[in-house]
């Protein structure tokens, strides 16, 4: 009886769930994304590469089109350093054509943080501060121990120098995606957006830097002339994990594809980006398709709304 009376929290993970103790986690700020609280919103555009309509029929890897994008660091304290190590810098952007725009929202990691939705609630839970305001750190322990996979993107961060820039690292969109030419052909890949301009900074260059630099370095770096970003596929072979986000496939040994080549030229007033929410679930044209059987992919569109509503409230 206990345990039907009992369900453990984490097998509810209800997107608002998970939206509140986001928010919550980063100190309650209000009119704030849930996560990518801090960011800078822009816009640009996207050029296809000549193959890239063999793998899509998309519209947009047939033209130009233009692009609304923003970056951000990850979680929802609108006032994190940008120096700081284990986290995440984000990449929203639209692809945006008549027919359908193309919503790509990732990070500068190969991998996610967790591989189900109540695993991410847990994840959350457990982080959240007790009664001495502090979160317990023998429960963070205990469930990183439990659950070993939470741990691959902090340890993919550690072990990296942070970026120089906003437009100085690469970007995963995480998930596996299907490409579906006209021929009605299909591709399983993941996609990732690599730099044209890799820059990081060493330990004495990170110490020497004031907590806000991103903002003030990407409209330097932009009056000099835009930053661009090639976009590949990177192609499954058979057995390669496409419903777990913490886990990575062996890139260097996977055949690659270039998709085309977004262009960031101007930063944009941040009520372009704020007006809604870039959901990378429902605002996807024909051709190209998250993961339908990834738990994690279907609920970002409803966690989005969620954080949309509440920011705008
Ligand atoms: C699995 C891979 C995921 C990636 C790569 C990712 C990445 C991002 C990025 C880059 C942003 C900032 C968007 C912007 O600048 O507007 C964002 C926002 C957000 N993410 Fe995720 N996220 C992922 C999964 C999730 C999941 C599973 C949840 C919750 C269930 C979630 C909840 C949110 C929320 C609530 C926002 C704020 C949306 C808004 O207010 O517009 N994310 N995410």
């Amino acid at each position: 009886m206990a345990a039907l009376a009992a369900p453990a929290q984490a097998e509810e993970a209800d997107p608002g769930a998970i939206v509140a103790l986001q928010f919550a986690l980063g100190g309650d700020h209000k009119g704030v994304r849930a996560s990518g609280a801090k960011g800078v919103c822009l816009k640009g555009t996207f050029a296809p590469a000549p193959d890239a309509a063999a793998l899509s029929k998309a519209p947009q890897f047939a033209k130009t089109v233009p692009v609304t994008a923003r970056f951000s660091m990850g979680g929802s304290n609108p006032k994190i350093s940008d120096k700081t190590k284990a986290t995440t810098r984000g990449f929203a952007m639209r692809l945006a054509d008549p027919a359908g725009d193309m919503t790509f929202v990732v990070i500068s990691a190969p991998v996610f943080g967790t591989r189900t939705p109540a695993q991410l609630l847990e994840f959350l839970q457990v982080r959240a501060p007790g009664p001495d305001g502090k979160p317990d750190a023998e429960k963070i322990k205990a469930f990183a121990a439990r659950n070993p996979e939470t741990g691959r993107q902090a340890a993919w961060l550690n072990a990296r120098p942070v970026p120089a820039s906003f437009a100085g690292t690469d970007y995963w969109a995480v998930h596996a995606y299907t490409l579906t030419n006209a021929k009605g052909e299909r591709t399983t890949a993941k996609l990732k957006f690599v730099a044209a301009d890799k820059a990081s900074l060493s330990d004495e260059e990170l110490k020497a830097k004031p907590d806000s630099f991103y903002a003030d370095e990407l409209k330097e770096r932009l009056a000099r002339g835009p930053a661009r970003f090639d976009l590949v596929a990177i192609l499954a072979e058979p057995n390669d994990p496409t419903t777990d986000v913490t886990a990575t496939w062996p890139e260097d040994d996977r055949k690659q594809r270039s998709l085309g080549t977004l262009t960031i030229a101007a930063i944009e007033p941040d009520a372009t980006c704020d007006a809604a929410t870039f959901d990378p679930v429902v605002d996807m044209p024909d051709g190209i398709a998250g993961p339908a059987d990834d738990p994690m992919f279907a609920i970002r569109s409803p966690a989005y709304a969620v954080s949309l509503s509440r920011r705008s409230n």
